[in-house]
This record gives C-alpha cells, sequence and structure tokens, in this order.
C-alpha cells in the first residue's frame, strides 16, 4: 500500500483536490467495468483476465482499493515519488533475485508494457500481445509500417495484421499507430476494411498520430528499384517501401498524417516530394495527379481518426489505464543495434517507445522480450547459429516444417538456427527485459538433442559482447552447448510442472543463461497452448535444479 504519500501530497485547493479524486475514481469505475464485460465477450481467452477478475472475495476488494488508490496518487502527480518508484523498481529488480511473493498470480498494473522481438522477427509477438491485449485499455504501435505482420486465429477465422495492432480484436481498446510508424495508407484502410467483413469495425477506436509518416506507393517502388540495384548484396527488403519513406521523414521532406488536414499544403509538400523522388531515380514514374486524387478522396476519414496521440496517450496515463505497446520487427534488425545493413530502417528495440509515442521512460513497467526457443532471420545477413533448412531429414528442414516458417508479409521460407545466448544477451542489455516469452518450444518435440549457442569465439579469443562489424560476424565461431530432447507432445501443457523433466531443463538453462524470468512459454499452435508461470518468482531458486 502506497496511499500514505496521497495525504502528503494533496494540492493547496481542496476543489481542485475533489476534482481530480472524483476523476481519478471515475476513471478507475470505467476501467474495471470495461475488463469485467472483456472476460464476458472474451468467452475464456485469456487465464490472466479470468484470475484478475474472479468474483470478489475481501482480498480482491482490498486489491480493488489499492489499485483504486494507486490511480488517485498518480493523478495527484503523488506518483513521481511513489507510484512511479514503484514502477521503476518493478522494471529493475535486484540481479538474479525476484521477489516471489506473487507466484502465479497475474496483475497487470495501470501504466505502459511493452512486448518486444529479441531475435530477428516473427519470435510469436502477436501471440502473447493476443492475450495480453484482453487486459488493457490502449494497444499501441510505435514503430515499423506493414513490413510487420501476424496471423492471430480466434475461433477458426484467422486475422492478418500488419499495420494495425492487434490488440484491436479487443473491441474494448482503443489502438494507437504512434507518432514513430510509418504508415500507407491504401494498406492501412485495406486492413481496416478487410477487418470489418470480419465483423470488427474498429475505425472510432483508432487513432493515428498526427506526426506519423505517410507511406507513399513511389517509395515502395523505390524500395523495390534500390533492392533490385544492390543485386547480390541486397538487403532482402519486404519491399514495402519502409526505409525509402524513413529516409524522406530524416530527408525533411517527407509528409506527416497530419498534413492531410490543410490539402493545400499536403498537395504542394506531394508535388516537391514526388518531383524530388523522380529526379533521384531515374525511370520512377509518379501519377502525381492520380495520388493527389486519391489522397483527396480519403483524407475526411483519415482526418476523423487522426489526432495528438502524444497529448492522448499521456492522459490515458494519467487516469490509470493499462496500455500496451505492441513491437514490431525486432532488436537485431534495429537501425542503430542490429546487424547493419542488414536490418529495417526504424528502431524496433525499447527507445522506439520513447520516440515513437512521446512517452517519458518513468511510465514504463513490464518489458517483456519474445524469443523463439530457437531462432529464425528473413531476409539476408548475419545470422551465426544458421542450421541448414533445405536438406531433407535435417534439423533445420524440422525446424523450419515443424515451425511453420514463412513470412506472414513476403511468405519467404524463413532462415533457421539454434536459440542463440550472446545475441539474447545483447538484446537484453539493450532492451532491459523484465521477463522472457519464450515461444514455440513444442517445435522442439522430437530432436534427440536441442544445442543452445552459448558463446562466441574469434581469433581464438571469447566475445563478451556481439561484435558490429559484418566481417567479424561471418568468421565468428559459435560454442554450443547440448541437452537432451524430449518427445511428449506439450501442447496441453498449462503448468510449468506438466512439461516433461527435459523440456524443464532446456528453460531453465536458457533461463540461467539469460539472468532474465522465463514467464510465459508457447507450447502449441493454438491461442492457448501457453504456460504463464505468473509474476515476481525467484530466479534464484529455479537455478539450482
Ligand atoms: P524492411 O523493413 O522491409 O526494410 O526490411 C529490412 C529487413 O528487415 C529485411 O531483412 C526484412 O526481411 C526484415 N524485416 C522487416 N520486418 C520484419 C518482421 O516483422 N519480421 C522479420 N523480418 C523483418
Amino acid at each position: 500500500m502506497m496511499y500514505s504519500h496521497l495525504f502528503k501530497s494533496l494540492p493547496a485547493s481542496s476543489a481542485a483536490f475533489a476534482s481530480v479524486l472524483a476523476g481519478a475514481v471515475a476513471a478507475s469505475k470505467s476501467e474495471r467495468s470495461d475488463a469485467n464485460e472483456t472476460v464476458v465477450s472474451a468467452g475464456g481467452w485469456s487465464k490472466l483476465t479470468q484470475c484478475h477478475h474472479k468474483s470478489k472475495d475481501v482480498v480482491g476488494m482490498l486489491h480493488d482499493l489499492d489499485e483504486r488508490l494507486e490511480n488517485i496518487e498518480r493523478t495527484l502527480g503523488a506518483s513521481s515519488s511513489c507510484s512511479s518508484t514503484a514502477a521503476t523498481t518493478s522494471a529493475a529488480p535486484p540481479k538474479n533475485k525476484y521477489h516471489n511473493d506473487s507466484v502465479g498470480k497475474s496483475k497487470t498494473l495501470p501504466g505502459i508494457d511493452v512486448v518486444l522481438g529479441s531475435q530477428w522477427g516473427d519470435e510469436g509477438k502477436g501471440k502473447l500481445v493476443d492475450i495480453l491485449s484482453q487486459e488493457y485499455d490502449v494497444c499501441a504501435r510505435v514503430a515499423g509500417g506493414s513490413n510487420a505482420g501476424h496471423t492471430i486465429v480466434v475461433e477458426g477465422k484467422k486475422y492478418k495484421f500488419h499495420l494495425l495492432p492487434s490488440g484491436v480484436l479487443n473491441e474494448k481498446a482503443t489502438c494507437v499507430l504512434g507518432n514513430g510508424v510509418v504508415i500507407h495508407l491504401p494498406s492501412f484502410l485495406n486492413e481496416l476494411d478487410g477487418l470489418k467483413h470480419q465483423g470488427i469495425d474498429a475505425e472510432n477506436r483508432i487513432l493515428l498520430s498526427d506526426r506519423a509518416h505517410l507511406v507513399f506507393d513511389f517509395h515502395q517502388e523505390v524500395d523495390g528499384i534500390s533492392e533490385h540495384r544492390l543485386g547480390r548484396n541486397k538487403i532482402g527488403t519486404t519491399k514495402k517501401g519502409i526505409g525509402p519513406a524513413y529516409a524522406s521523414k530524416i530527408s525533411r521532406n517527407g509528409i506527416r498524417i497530419g498534413d492531410l488536414e490543410n490539402f493545400d499544403f499536403f498537395e504542394m509538400r506531394f508535388r516537391e516530394l514526388a518531383d524530388y523522388q523522380m529526379r533521384s531515380h531515374p525511370g520512377l514514374e509518379i501519377d502525381v495527379e492520380g495520388q493527389l486524387e486519391y489522397y483527396r478522396s480519403i483524407a475526411k476519414r483519415v482526418t476523423a481518426m487522426t489526432t495528438d496521440t502524444i497529448e492522448y496517450t499521456n492522459e490515458q496515463y494519467d487516469m490509470g489505464k493499462k496500455i500496451l505497446i505492441e513491437g514490431a520487427n525486432a532488436t537485431m534488425l534495429d537501425i542503430d543495434f542490429g546487424t547493419y545493413p542488414y536490418v529495417t530502417s526504424s528502431n524496433p528495440s525499447i527507445g522506439s517507445v520513447l520516440t515513437g509515442l512521446g512517452v517519458s521512460p518513468k511510465k514504463i513497467h513490464g518489458i517483456y522480450g519474445t524469443t523463439k526457443a530457437y531462432c529464425t532471420r528473413v531476409g539476408e545477413g548475419p545470422f551465426p547459429t544458421e542450421l541448414e533448412r533445405e536438406e531433407p531429414g535435417s534439423i533445420g528442414e524440422h525446424l523450419g516444417v515443424v515451425g511453420a516458417e514463412w513470412g506472414t508479409t513476403t511468405g519467404r521460407a524463413r532462415r533457421v538456427g539454434w536459440l542463440d545466448i550472446p545475441q539474447m544477451k545483447y538484446s537484453t542489455l539493450i532492451n532491459g527485459f523484465t521477463a522472457v516469452n519464450l515461444t514455440k518450444l513444442d517445435v522442439l518435440t522430437g530432436l534427440e538433442e536441442i544445442k543452445i549457442g552459448r558463446a562466441y569465439k574469434h581469433n581464438g579469443k571469447i566475445l563478451n559482447t556481439m561484435p558490429s562489424s559484418l566481417k567479424t560476424m561471418s568468421e565468428l565461431e559459435v560454442l554450443y552447448e547440448t541437452l537432451p530432447g524430449w518427445t511428449e507432445d506439450i501442447s496441453k501443457a498449462r503448468n510449468f510442472e506438466d512439461l516433461p523433466v527435459n523440456a524443464q531443463r532446456y528453460v531453465l538453462r536458457v533461463q540461467e543463461l539469460l539472468g532474465v524470468p522465463i514467464r510465459w512459454i508457447g507450447c502449441g499452435a493454438n491461442r492457448l497452448d501457453m504456460i504463464d508461470r505468473g509474476e515476481g518468482w525467484d530466479l534464484s531458486s529455479e537455478d539450482k535444479e
């Protein structure tokens, strides 16, 4: 309980206090009723949601009261000295020691939680986001564009997302595309219309940042032209125009969503940009008049969804709402931290939450790193633990086929390999994961032995971190350790103890090597095939096994 601070930090004006208090309690009430309705409408989607909103006993009521008081504290600004300190504390537990007083208990606190990809993308973030998002009031994307992609199957219906946060499936959530996202409006509207055909009309609860930059068709063409020019050295982009759109942003001749509100200004900027692109790429033809006509036709619809999402998101935070950031792409594709130049053109790591949404780092608490139990990558570039995928009967073929490793956005076969601990440690260092979501453990079922890439060696020396040079990367030797596999079907496991001993060993060994609790474990293809070990358990005691 932290409300003792409340009384010390009351504003001088009691009228102001009364109105703040009323607002906070109202916010807290509406949040609770939303959450209850979510459980009903979601019909058992989320184990987390169910246990969080069980019929109220005394403990539940006290918990409620505590949450409300926390909301009030936040609203009063007392959070700078107490609530947010608590949030910061939960984001940075003492090394290798995690309090264990809430084992198995799921509790989503108000504030911002983030789900990030920690490898080279396609780690299966969507499944966790899908489960978690049922508990959140706001679901946001902060970086990348339609290069991301994931599929969610709900009651036999398949939903494919590229630009929309998958939290859109929670009909109580507002979805935000923050200023860091680059938006190809035709794709965005198509996705929205497709969703409507599937029975989900989300248009009135989607907010687009007025500062988000636009991806135009010609950016996509330029993406293709650039790749073609690079020939054998191509990046292997998704050709969704992401790099060229961010290049326009950085060159300061990009066009932002908010520009559509003043179409004369938009038109002037568009003509200049189109002209610049055609001059820079001989052979590129842009139907300027046709494009302007299209953008004029959709301007009103888009403008209705456009707002200052910085103000919106921070207001929601102040009201004690729960905000979930759905990371796109992944840390090793980060323009700064990834395997440059074989990367995307944004920062899909933790920094993008701040720069792509406009929130303070003090407001973030859960930072959930998603990693496959093995490793994949699409496109070109270094991949130290890569296995041969094409050879019939090989382990690589097993991972590719059993893991259904083909890209959602491009359909390309993903490259596959063993889990890479030095890479994961690097990703953990950058992002400060508070918990790990280990996905697709079931794909390893049936392998006699499982390897873990334990360390990198170069010129006879063990490396302490990820090398930046492509040359060093290509000369790396990976040191592996080998663990015994398992053959039992693990898809029905719902508790850690339900896993075969060798699967438990594998998870615990990965956790020990990373030094971060593995909270979620994906154990099958279906939506609910997941183990949630809950928050806050003692990592050091697990290590002893
Ligand atoms: P771009 O983002 O389309 O420019 O592609 C740059 C690199 O990032 C390519 O290797 C892509 O395959 C990769 N990439 C981009 N987004 C994703 C993703 O969501 N999952 C996996 N790879 C991605």
